[in-house]
């Protein structure tokens, strides 16, 4: 095993990884070293699959529009579970980092006078989304990475799927990852770390998320003993491309496209009539769901699925061109539809997860003992619950939380680098054990493939953790994810090289995945409310006086899990009925 020091280590090079190496780059005068490790190559991470845009206030005199608004937006769209002073940190450094991006250079489509066009999107009330045609993710991807390869003082180790972080209660020392070129393991030993690895919307089956999202660093993290929260609260994306579930922006919508079911009704205007197709995402994925339910929706000959229309075909094809050129390249070339001529078959996919590692507001992550944070880790973007997104995220929300979040850890994982002078405990012998236990679970003789329980946990999340849950649904999900944890000791990886050994990694990223769907289905069975994207049919309503809380999800050391909830801050928006 090979032992590597740094003075920081940033696991994840999505938006908030790459952000935050480049700011502790910044702060420390490029005088740290940093590690960016990543089990794909940086440019492969998902959020280059980002499309619509990112949210920021930029004009508000012009545009009408304020802080305040954007955060009493984000508030209510969160169905009243965000935490209010993170919002307030949101949107106030959300318009700094659209400035960012610009000066390193992404092609934001502008208006007259060279300011940044801006598109309107779902819950938002004024158009406040800046964006880069559909591939907003991939041109910031592209910049970051370019202005990090300036950078000397940080190593990139592309391929290196970690494990483990090496922690005890109080404090965080490195991390252990194998090199997927070669099977061989590494210790990186830090004084301050970042876990950065996204979300884990992979437990389902159908998904907008690569196959990459598989929620590694916070299934790590909840093992060290670190607390997940609001774990529950699975976004669906409404616009999902039938039957690939890739995702068709809902910019689509923000540039004018219609929701139609098998009558040719646009029947948001039952759902939510003043927003129409601009509602909150739960509430169009739910509304898509009651008209597939109320047989008003189309079928999938090939896979069984059901889905509405979404209709562009009256909207300027230069528009199209203009604005969601990807989107009518990806219909073409997966359905041979040309957006302009025909309408898309979509329904809701698991999108995105709203929670994750709990964090304080500086991103640092909280102790799982209750007692303050651990001293030198932080999690940022999509893996972390800081929580700005409560129950039900608005889009664009969520590429201004890496920026933002990814320069806030960035700079506080820098400045505690450089006073740090503490020891690292025994994190040799630790890092030994875990590279014992990797060569474990590679040599483990079993007769169950990793894709066989891969295959009935999406199976199980796809029928009972979806849009609409129930008891009865969730408790099945429930018994088959216990029984498939137990069937993981059963499992074998029949590649026994070393050499790109996908088998394996894939293995780890199950056994990841399934203890967060767990936790997940858990946490959902306690919550006896219905709120954002988290709707029990034997709970149809809000309850705000037993349910506004959030979820806190602790491993315990016999392996049980602790629940446990903590409550909402609260600073100006007053909880009220949310009407769209
Ligand atoms: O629809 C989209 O372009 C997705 C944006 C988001 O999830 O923020």
């Amino acid at each position: 095993m090979e032992l590597l020091d740094y003075d920081i280590v940033i696991l994840g090079s999505g938006i908030a990884g790459l952000t935050a190496a480049i700011h502790a780059s910044h702060r420390s005068k490029g005088r740290l070293r940093i590690a960016l490790v990543s089990k794909l190559h940086v440019m492969r991470s998902h959020s280059v699959a980002a499309e619509g845009g990112i949210s920021g206030v930029l004009y508000p005199k012009e545009n009408k529009d304020s802080e305040d608004l954007h955060a009493y937006d984000t508030v209510k769209g969160s169905d009243y579970l965000a935490d209010q002073n993170a919002v307030e940190i949101l949107v106030k450094g959300a318009p700094e980092e659209i400035k960012f991006f610009d000066h390193i250079g992404v092609p934001w489509n502008r208006i007259g006078g060279g300011r940044v066009s801006q598109r309107p999107f779902g819950g938002m009330s004024i158009p406040r989304t800046a964006f880069a045609a559909d591939k907003t993710g991939f041109f910031m991807m592209r910049s970051l990475y370019d202005e990090l390869l300036s950078y000397k003082n940080i190593d990139i180790f592309n391929e290196h799927f970690a494990t483990s972080i090496i922690s005890d209660a109080a404090a965080a020392y490195g991390l252990v990852a194998f090199d997927i070129s070669n099977g061989k393991v590494k210790a990186f030993r830090s004084k301050s770390m970042i876990i950065a690895t996204g979300g884990f919307s992979r437990a389902y089956g159908l998904t907008t998320n690569s196959y990459s999202n598989t929620g590694d660093g916070t299934a790590m993290a909840f093992r060290s003993g670190f607390p997940l929260k609001d774990m529950e609260f699975v976004q669906f994306h409404p616009t999902a491309l039938i039957p690939s579930g890739i995702l068709i922006t809902e910019a689509a919508r923000g540039e004018g496209a219609y929701l139609l079911n098998s009558e040719g009704e646009r029947f948001m205007a039952r759902y939510a009539k003043s927003k129409m197709e601009l509602a909150p995402r739960d509430i169009v994925s739910r509304a898509i769901i009651s008209e597939i339910a109320a047989g008003r929706g189309f079928k999938d000959r090939e896979s069984g699925l059901e889905y509405v229309h979404l209709d562009l075909r009256h909207l300027d094809s230069r528009r199209i061109d203009e604005k969601l050129p990807m989107i009518k390249e990806l219909t073409i070339k997966m359905l041979n539809i040309d957006p302009s001529k025909e309408p898309i078959p979509v329904r809701p996919a698991a999108h995105f997860t709203m929670g994750g590692i709990h964090t304080d507001l500086e991103g640092r992550i909280a102790r799982g003992d209750g007692k303050g944070t651990v001293d030198g880790i932080w999690a940022a973007g999509e893996c972390a619950c800081v929580s700005v997104h409560g129950a039900n995220r608005l889009g664009s929300n969520s590429l201004s939380q890496c920026s933002v979040w990814g320069r806030i850890t960035g700079i506080e994982a820098a400045d505690h680098a450089l006073k740090d002078g503490r020891t690292s405990g025994d994190f040799t012998s630790a890092a030994e054990a875990e590279e014992n236990r990797i060569n474990a679970v590679l040599d483990q003789k079993g007769t169950i493939s990793p894709y066989e329980i891969r295959d009935s946990m999406n199976k199980a999340m796809d029928t009972h953790m979806y849009v609409y849950r129930t008891l009865k649904g969730m408790n099945i999900a429930r018994k088959t994810l216990a029984g498939l944890k137990k069937a993981m000791k059963q499992v074998y990886i029949a590649d026994k090289g070393r050499i790109y050994n996908t088998n394996m990694r894939e293995a780890f990223e199950i056994m990841n995945l399934l203890d967060l769907a767990m936790i997940a289905t858990e946490s959902a069975i306690r919550r006896h409310e219905s709120r954002g994207a988290h709707v029990v049919t034997e709970y149809p309503k809000r309850d705000d006086k037993r349910w506004l809380k959030h979820t806190v999800a602790v491993k315990q050391k016999g392996g049980g899990i602790r629940f446990s909830y903590i409550p909402v801050s609260i600073t100006n928006w007053k909880p009220e009925e949310r009407k769209y």
